[in-house]
């Protein structure tokens, strides 16, 4: 039997332990061990995004980051996003927008959007669709996804 490593992370700022096999995935983690499957898995490669999350505020793909280098970190995901019954601007501009269809991107879609807006809560359009290059969808197409980023952009300036 392969050695298991404990370790105690937090997850949308409740504290979490699990035991994780050294060559496991903190995308397989948040999934299997924590029963977070919010964050997809797409490609498993780091090419789609899919699995995005951000770890100590920078934005990762969960797919290429090992379990046990959750130890000690401030983990979000999709689950943390709305409070309670209320959804992020993001998440409400997605649907007032349809920008979004299998879903299957969108979890990663939001978090990417959410961490570029903590850094500049002004983009423009090309600036949004830079940062959102790390992110695929071969369903709804980019555009209603970018107008809803602009769109929660300017809600939460106030705009
Ligand atoms: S599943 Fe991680 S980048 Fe595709
Ligand atoms: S909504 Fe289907 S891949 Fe994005």
């Amino acid at each position: 039997m392969s050695k298991k490593y404990h370790v105690t992370t937090t997850v949308n700022g409740d504290e979490y332990e699990y035991l994780c096999e050294a060559q496991q995935t903190l995308l397989d983690a948040l999934r299997d061990e924590l029963m977070l499957s919010g964050t997809k898995e797409g490609c498993a490669t780091g090419d789609c995004g899919a699995c995005s999350v951000t770890v100590d505020g920078r934005l990762v793909c969960s797919c290429l980051m090992l379990a046990v280098e959750a130890e000690g970190k401030s983990v979000a995901t999709i689950e943390g996003m709305a409070q309670g019954e209320t959804l992020h601007p993001l998440q409400r501009k997605f649907l007032d927008h349809a920008a979004l269809q299998c879903g299957i991107c969108t979890p990663g879609f939001l978090i990417a959007a959410k961490a570029l807006l903590e850094r500049n809560p002004e983009p423009t359009e090309t600036e949004v669709r830079y940062w959102l290059a790390g992110n695929l969808c071969r369903c709804t197409g980019y555009d209603k996804i970018v107008r809803a980023v602009l769109d929660a952009a300017a809600e939460m300036r106030g705009a």
